[in-house]
């Protein structure tokens, strides 16, 4: 695959903003072989065309593109076919699961040999969720683990809150060998589980189930009522943009304090918000001194050693708890 165009290849498979591509990295002007080898590293790429991105963003790139283009003799024939909808390939560009919300798929290309394709929703709320898609706070905390592996090798993790569950598949993902012992996605949004199993589903081919991540339907607050039983203690917890909504945040200490109650001091939370609404935050800061919980913020990780393609502008706030 195309080592020349390979940051808009990152960019293009996840969505990245078109605006905010790596275009300078296209050193015009392309004759047809070279317009053909960028057409192939994005849209045409293997993975695009079995699990297509969204139509609308295929549109918005390569109409950016033939604006590069624009003082070119020679356009490829297949931007304007592409552009004109003669992609017809794959399945699901803009699909609708049913219950007429519209999905389509990105590709994290995270290092040679590991990448995660995730269906997602079209729009950031539906179904009465803002969980099936996902979110900056993820990716800053996917990041903040790939750092830190020591964070997580050999240990039993919850996620909460886990939307289309990039962070728990990525926990798993083979290609990264993080050696996380049992990773179990939660979310109180039952469309979020199915999506998360969906997603699941698509990253582990012929992975034998123990080795797979589980998803599984689990509210805040019901959290004592969960067959924790049928699984391992857990060592760590983590979750990622769930702090917006102050009327959750009873729900929230409620569940912190039930596995608190139960491993103590051998149980640390990693919790990624987007800074969005100061005061939300300071308020849930302070709920978590009340509750007897030590916070120690901890380093994002900086935009040249992502493994994403992220908006390293956007304020996301990583802390540790532990009690
Ligand atoms: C903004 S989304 C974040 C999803 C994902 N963690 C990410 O960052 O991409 C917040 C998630 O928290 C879940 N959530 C909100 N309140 C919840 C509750 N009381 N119990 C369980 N999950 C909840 C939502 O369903 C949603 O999936």
């Amino acid at each position: 695959m195309s080592e020349k165009y390979g940051k808009l290849q990152q960019q293009f498979l996840c969505c990245y903003p078109v605006n905010k591509m790596a275009w300078s990295s296209v050193k015009l002007p392309l004759n047809w072989d070279e317009q053909q080898e960028l057409l192939a590293a994005t849209c045409g790429h293997p993975m695009n065309r079995r699990h297509p991105v969204r139509r609308s963003y295929l549109e918005a790139f390569l109409k950016q593109l033939m604006h590069l283009l624009k003082d070119q003799e020679d356009v490829h024939d297949d931007i304007y076919s592409r552009l004109c909808g003669g992609l017809g390939e794959g399945k699901g560009s803009g699909s609708g699961s049913g219950s007429g919300t519209s999905y389509a798929y990105k590709h994290y290309l995270i290092s040679p040999g590991a990448h995660i394709t995730l269906r997602e929703c079209n729009s950031f709320v539906s179904e009465g969720t803002t969980g099936l898609c996902t979110w900056e706070a993820a990716l800053a905390l996917a990041d903040y683990v790939l750092q830190h592996r020591d964070l997580v090798s050999g240990k039993n993790i919850v996620e909460l809150g886990a939307g289309a569950g990039l962070v728990g598949i990525l926990l798993k993902l083979p290609g990264l060998e993080l050696k996380t012992g049992q990773v179990l996605l939660t979310d109180g949004s039952e469309p979020c589980v199915q999506l998360m199993r969906e997603n699941i589903a698509l990253n582990f081919h012929n992975t034998p189930v123990e080795e797979m991540p589980q998803a599984e339907q689990l509210d805040w607050d019901a959290v004592a009522e969960f067959p924790w039983k049928s699984h391992a203690d857990t060592d760590l917890l983590l979750a990622a943009d769930v702090i917006y909504d102050d009327s959750q945040f009873d729900a929230l200490l409620g569940a912190l304090d039930y596995f608190y109650t139960r491993r103590g001091g051998q149980l640390e939370t990693l919790l990624a918000s987007t800074v969005r609404n100061v005061d939300t935050l300071h308020k849930f800061m302070t709920l978590l001194g009340l509750h007897g919980y030590k916070v120690t913020p901890c380093a994002n990780v900086s935009a040249c050693a992502s493994h994403f393609c992220r908006d390293h502008t956007a304020a996301v706030q990583i802390i540790s708890i532990r009690r």
